[in-house]
């Protein structure tokens, strides 16, 4: 049966004590609420999303990423609290699953359990020895009475061990029946999309709590919390990745973002960072490397190497101390200690230790522009714009202010001097 999809998303979240929205704050690269439109997305074709705090900056973030999502706006001052949150939302299909913004973690598969159930309401119950700063759900002979928010339970409804995980699947008449019907007569005067539970029911319908892993529907509410899911979050991306054939030396120590995908046989030595939306085919990336938002195609690269953004490099060797931004290197080998920023660099091109590209004049940055076979000397400065053509010989230490044409030697230094004797000279008593 068809499903809508409502995530809650319009709190503040002031226990993450951050200027920033808590449904933005990233789990492996992407806000948490992200996580939870693209489980909503494998799910549903008609989903909303409720906004109030920061509401527009979330939506202009949601639209730039995502197509057809629904946004409503809570009416956060005069109906403050999950329940004020639904109110007035207008959903199109016979069941609406309620998701919490703040579960980064929930997976396609836990999902279905709410949804494919006879139940007029199913939620998710979760059975915790630390049942603190959780709803507490109240069941008797395995159907729900009631839910009772920690600040409003009872010393002995607080021992209750069964938790709401904050997801719900309600069939979507129940939803304008009850929520109208809602009052904030409770500790922290909001209204309570929980309590539809009870009047549900009063009136005799079947609530069904659904057990689920608590690993899958945490709760993020502090920074704290925030840690914990990006640990199970890149657990689960690197046992993905292991599982397609990408070698990991200790994983542990190893980061990758959730946007990044690997092809063929790649390794990943210790201590190797991966970020955004980066393409990692037959490479091997050494120890402590960082590679961010680039495509790396049969290379190897590091160990301690930075690949910056928007960088295309295949079949090239990249080794240690070296930093590529904005480059496409195409059959390269350079080895040591190197800027390579704003560049293009052909086939069969050496690039010694220490050479600089000086893309940025304090204004502006230009490109330098590598032909085939260029054996660029240690130690040189290709100060941009620049053309280096094809076969082209730098000599060590050259400082490149114009273009070289093809076949040519490009030499600037000093001339070296020999003074005998003078370190006897300059030390005499
Ligand atoms: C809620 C549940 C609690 C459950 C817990 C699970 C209620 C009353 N309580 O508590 O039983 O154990 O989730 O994580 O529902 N939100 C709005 N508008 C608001 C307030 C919140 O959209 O006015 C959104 C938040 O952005 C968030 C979600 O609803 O994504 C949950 O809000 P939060 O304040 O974290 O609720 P909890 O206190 O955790
Ligand atoms: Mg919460």
């Amino acid at each position: 049966m068809a499903v809508s999809v409502v995530i809650l998303a319009a709190g503040q979240g002031t226990r993450m004590k951050s200027k920033i929205p808590k449904v933005l704050h990233e789990i492996s690269g992407k806000p948490m609420l992200f996580h939870a439109i693209e489980a909503a997305l494998r799910l549903s074709d008609d989903i909303t999303v409720v906004l109030y705090h920061e509401a527009e900056m979330i939506k202009q973030r949601i639209i730039k990423n995502y197509e057809n999502i629904n946004f409503h706006i809570q009416d956060a001052i005069n109906f403050p609290g999950t329940g004020g949150a639904m109110m007035n939302v207008k959903t199109k299909h016979d069941k609406t699953l309620i998701l919490n913004g703040d579960m980064p973690l929930v997976t396609n598969e836990a999902l279905h359990k709410l949804t494919d159930n006879d139940a007029d309401i199913t939620m998710s119950v979760i059975m915790l020895d630390n049942p603190s700063g959780y709803g507490r759900v109240m069941i008797e002979n395995t159907e729900v009475k009631h839910i009772v928010e920690q600040k409003d339970c009872s010393p002995e409804q607080l021992e209750c061990k069964s938790v709401n995980a904050g997801v719900y699947c309600v069939k979507s008449d129940l939803l304008s029946r009850y929520i109208p019907k809602l009052n904030n007569s409770n500790a922290q005067k909001e209204y309570y999309l929980t309590d539809i539970i009870e009047m549900a029911v009063k009136d005799g319908l079947h609530v069904k709590p659904i057990f689920v892993d608590e690993e899958e529907f945490k709760g993020v509410n502090s920074k704290l919390d925030l840690s914990h899911a990006e640990d199970i979050m890149q657990d689960r991306i690197k046992t993905r990745w292991m599982t397609e054939g990408v070698i990991m030396r200790l994983p542990k120590t190893i980061y990758i973002d959730s946007r990044a995908s690997f092809e063929g046989e790649c390794i990943l030595e210790n201590g190797v960072t991966i970020i955004g939306d980066t393409k990692i085919v037959n490479s091997h990336i050494k120890a402590h490397s960082v590679v961010e938002e680039s495509t790396l195609i049969d290379s190897d690269i590091g160990p301690m190497a930075r690949i910056r953004p928007q960088s295309m490099i295949t079949d090239t060797h990249i080794g240690n101390f070296v930093e590529v931004k904005k480059s496409l290197l195409n059959g390269v080998k350079a080895g040591h200690l190197s800027y390579l920023g704003d560049s293009k660099i052909d086939s069969g091109s050496n690039i010694g230790a220490g050479v600089i590209t000086c893309n940025y004049d304090g204004k502006k940055k230009y490109k330098t522009v590598i032909g085939k076979n260029v054996f660029v000397g240690s130690d040189s400065q290709l100060v941009a714009p620049v053309v280096i053509e094809d076969d082209v010989m730098i000599a060590a230490g050259t400082t490149v202010t114009h273009d070289v044409g093809k076949g040519a030697l490009a030499v600037s230094r000093v001339p070296m001097k020999i003074v005998a004797n003078f370190f006897y000279k300059f030390f005499r008593k």
